[in-house]
């Protein structure tokens, strides 16, 4: 049966598969992933050579338009979103509304809202033009969003980056730059950070990208589908992973350091705990995603000469992990958020803003497959269900019941 025809078909045969686990819902041309042999490819091309090769925009690029681009068409592209960059001043009185605790996800995601009543014009886009405004917009007003975010918690004024700066060094010196306007770029952090946004940048049909793409299929529009994507990242079984990932490493260090007490844990089926980080709904062999990470983490960590005892129980937790018939019956290896967390602590990025990281990140993957979703002109997602509730009932009076 063809796709054309499909789309025709209901009410036919409901097939039950709880999670997902093995439904397409879409086709796509943008990431493939082979779980079994730990192949990611963005567009056709390697992730190990793009974390290794690229930086975080021209990947942005290669996701929402399909190819690498050339050093113009980069440049015409930086552009456009350094011209978007500013956000509307009373978005400011919406971030004071929020108490200083404010976890940055519920922050970003109704930001990201708000921005819709700032740039209604965002919202139909029936044309290549008024879809390219939409992307450059959002673009560069949501890692100044992601800043503030981290500002407001620390108590820091809100202010906007400098253009002459590449994507990731602006975002970090909005992020860094100290009250009196001082700020070094640091080559290290930005090749860690290029590294780190590249390698979540896309990833399928996970649980967030479905999300955005199943908002954008009623027409929502591309800022209030993005914002439906950061609520469902920010779970502790999505991305918010690392942020857990950390707080048990965290916990292992100040119980003692006894990884096997956790593992224990973990394997305890009474015991609702799960090793974070390990575990993953599509890769049975290894993330490949973690093997640079991992790399990585070394690296940054001996560039800026710091010295993290948790990376000592991480790597300890997954030494144990792979010899244990627990973890290896059931295909756990460590994800791609099992070291970032390292990683954005050396960096000097507090554990509750690791999740929005990784919004930013993943913002090119979303865009793209939004794009990509309207762009094919795919039906309003609408699954349908097998009802197990009550058969018909005789109404019964207040007073009877
Ligand atoms: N620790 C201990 N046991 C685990 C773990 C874990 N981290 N993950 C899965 N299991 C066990 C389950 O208990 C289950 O055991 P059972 O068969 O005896 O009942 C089996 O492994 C299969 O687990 P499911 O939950 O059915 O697998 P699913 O594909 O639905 O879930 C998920 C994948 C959500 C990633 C899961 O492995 C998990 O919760 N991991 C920890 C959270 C995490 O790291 N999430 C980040 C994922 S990557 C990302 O989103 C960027």
């Amino acid at each position: 049966i063809d796709i054309k025809t499909l789309r025709g078909v209901t009410g036919g045969v409901t097939t039950i598969d709880p999670g997902y686990k093995n439904t397409g819902s879409c086709e796509s041309a943008i990431t493939f992933l082979d779980g079994e042999k730990g192949i990611l490819r963005y567009r056709g091309y390697a992730i190990e050579d793009l974390a290794d090769k690229a930086d975080f925009l021209e990947v942005a690029y290669l996701l929402i338009f399909g190819e690498l681009p050339t050093k113009e068409q980069l440049e015409k592209f930086h552009d456009d979103i350094n011209a978007q960059s500013h956000v509307d001043e009373d978005v400011k009185k919406i971030l004071d509304g929020f108490p200083k605790s404010a976890h940055p996800m519920g922050v970003l995601s109704s930001l990201t809202s708000a921005l819709i009543a700032f740039n209604p014009s965002s919202v139909n886009v029936d044309s290549d033009e008024e879809m390219y405004n939409a992307i450059v917009r959002i673009m560069g007003k949501f890692p100044v969003l992601t800043a503030w975010a981290y500002r407001k918690r620390a108590g820091l004024p809100l202010d906007y980056g400098d253009d002459s700066l590449g994507y990731v060094d602006n975002f970090l010196k909005m992020m860094f730059k100290k009250p009196n306007g001082e700020y070094t770029s640091n080559k290290i952090l930005v090749n860690a950070l290029d590294k780190l946004l590249i390698l979540h940048a896309d990833h399928e049909q996970n649980c967030s990208t479905s999300t955005v793409r199943i908002v954008g299929s009623s027409h929502a529009g591309l800022f209030a589908s993005l914002s439906a994507g950061i609520n469902a990242l920010w779970g502790p079984l999505h991305g918010g992973a690392n942020q857990a990932v950390l707080e048990m490493l965290e916990a292992i260090k100040e119980d003692g350091g006894d990884t096997k007490k956790y593992m224990a844990k973990a394997k305890d089926k009474s015991d609702p705990f799960r090793l974070m980080g390990f575990g993953h709904r599509v890769y049975k062999n290894f993330d490949p995603r973690a093997k640079i990470i991992k790399v990585a983490a070394d690296d940054v960590l001996n560039d800026l000469g710091v010295e993290d005892p948790i990376l000592d129980i991480a790597k300890g937790l997954e030494r144990e992990a792979l010899e244990d018939s627990y973890f290896v019956d059931r295909k756990l290896y460590p994800n791609v958020d099992f070291y970032s967390g390292i990683i954005y602590r050396a960096m000097g990025i507090p554990v509750e803003m690791f999740t929005a990281m990784f919004a930013l990140g993943r913002l090119p993957g979303w865009i793209a497959q939004w794009k990509e979703m309207r762009q094919r002109k795919e039906p309003i997602g609408r699954p349908r269900q097998v009802y197990i509730g009550e058969n018909l009932r005789d109404f019964k009076d207040i007073t009877k019941r």
